[in-house]
């Protein structure tokens, strides 16, 4: 099975898939990583890896269309079974979508449907709930709003900073994203 991550950040998720796959958890291979901002972190993570890595600015393509018709070239070159977001900070459009029918798959720091957009711990926080959570779900058209795959919650306690909330999150993402994904995959067998 081959994956392409596509990141835009720190890319703590991206070294989580690495460490599962690693560790013999995910049977899987990272083939590709796509970036949209240059400069970002994930991207010498994945060059550590030695991971094919392809590095666009959305603005230099003429629309959403063109870029994506580029990813789905740089995805088709490599054989891409799925495509992982981890910290994708942009929605997908129809030309992925099409391509990759029920075979995106996003992680979301909180209990969906609370909280979907840009920091969702900042949200939860403002709202001062008790539990929140982490999200694993098939991308659709929408923002954070395709079908529910996995869930976990996270108590936040009275003492806990936004920093603590994020690494208990985080904690659970990285943990929970591995397993979610190697799923998918063994779904499809028994089917
Ligand atoms: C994660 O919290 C993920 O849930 C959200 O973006 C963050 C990415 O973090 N979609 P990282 O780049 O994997 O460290």
């Amino acid at each position: 099975i081959n994956l392409a991550v596509f990141a835009s950040g720190t890319g703590s998720n991206f070294d989580a898939i690495m460490h599962a796959i690693e560790e013999g958890e995910l049977e899987a291979r990272v083939a590709l990583l796509v970036c949209d901002r240059i400069g970002a972190p994930v991207i010498e993570k994945a060059q550590s890896y030695e991971i094919d890595t392809v590095v666009y600015n959305p603005k230099v393509f003429e629309n959403k269309a063109a870029y994506e018709t580029a990813l789905l070239a740089d995805c088709h070159e490599r054989d891409i079974d799925y495509i992982i977001l981890a910290g994708f900070m942009r929605l997908i459009g129809p030309t992925l979508l099409q391509a990759y029918e029920e075979r995106i798959v996003n992680i979301h720091p909180s209990l969906l449907p609370a909280f979907p957009g840009k920091d969702a711990i900042g949200q939860a926080l403002e709202k001062k709930v008790k539990v929140t959570g982490v999200t694993v779900h098939l991308v659709d058209d929408g923002m954070d709003t395709g079908p529910i795959i996995a869930q976990e919650a996270v108590a936040i306690e009275e003492q806990d900073t936004s920093e603590k909330v994020k690494q208990k999150i985080q904690a659970v993402e990285h943990r929970l994203y591995p397993q979610v994904i190697q799923s998918l995959f063994t779904k499809e067998e028994s089917v």
